[in-house]
């Protein structure tokens, strides 16, 4: 039986790793408030696709993956309903992006460096075992990324061991290599990480690159 992944999310990242959760045999579920919008993409998709609101991909789920809005996420969590969510892997590819433009390329973020999105997050649904990953890269590099053979490091946290495994078999299979930073507090520095990320491309068009933790 397929492992059943439900993906909060209709945007790009929402599309990225749902379809390469369908490549690699498992069966998908894609969640919006308005699930019409999703359509297209489902009857592109395939027999293991599938789309519901919120609250039905969170129900559905073994693993759930939140890929929405920052500033939309705890709203989100709330629309999926924490008790569906208790005891699953929520995997949390987001950002805690303010909605005020990037100051000279560096991104702003309604969180501080004390309390990171996850924290607020593993607060609302606490049975529901989050685990940090995905939001350090574009969306076009997340599953199977070419690096002329070289692997990329993915920055993982949570506070449940079993998840954190969970997700590091989704990496082995998306061709990632991980760092795990810790427990949920680990996000208070994996998030800013995004904001690494971007300011290349705000500043210099430069969105075509990973992170990777060299070791010795
Ligand atoms: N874009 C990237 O390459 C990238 C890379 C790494 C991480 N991320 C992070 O991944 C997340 C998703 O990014 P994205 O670019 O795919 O899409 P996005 O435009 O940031 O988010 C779209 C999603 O947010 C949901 N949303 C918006 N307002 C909402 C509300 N009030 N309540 C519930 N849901 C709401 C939408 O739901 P509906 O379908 O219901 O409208 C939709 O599913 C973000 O947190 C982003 O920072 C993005």
């Amino acid at each position: 039986m397929a492992t059943k992944v439900g993906v909060l999310g209709s945007g790009k990242v929402g599309e990225v790793l749902a379809n390469g959760f369908l490549k690699h045999g498992y069966e998908v579920m894609r969640g919006s408030r308005d699930p019409a919008k999703l359509a297209a993409w489902k009857s592109g998709a395939g027999a293991s696709a599938s789309t519901g609101t919120m609250a039905d991909t969170a129900r559905f789920g073994e693993i759930v993956v939140l890929a929405v809005k920052g500033t939309a996420a705890e709203d989100a969590v709330r629309q999926a309903g924490p008790a569906s969510l208790a005891g699953k892997v929520v995997i949390d590819a987001t950002n805690p992006i303010a909605d005020a433009p990037p100051t000279n390329g560096v991104l702003h973020y309604f969180t501080t460096l004390e309390q990171s999105l996850m924290e607020r997050l593993q607060r609302l649904a606490p049975d529901a075992r989050f685990v940090k990953a995905f939001n350090s890269v574009g969306n076009a590099f997340m599953v199977n990324p070419d690096f002329a053979g070289i692997k990329p490091t993915m920055f993982i946290c949570g506070n449940d061991a079993n998840a954190k495994a969970r997700v590091q078999d989704v990496l082995e299979k998306f061709g990632w290599e991980w760092q795990d930073i810790g427990g949920v507090e680990g996000a208070r520095a994996i998030e800013p990480l995004c904001i690494l990320w971007c300011a290349p491309g705000f500043n210099g068009g430069q969105w075509n690159h990973a992170y990777k933790v060299l070791r010795k």
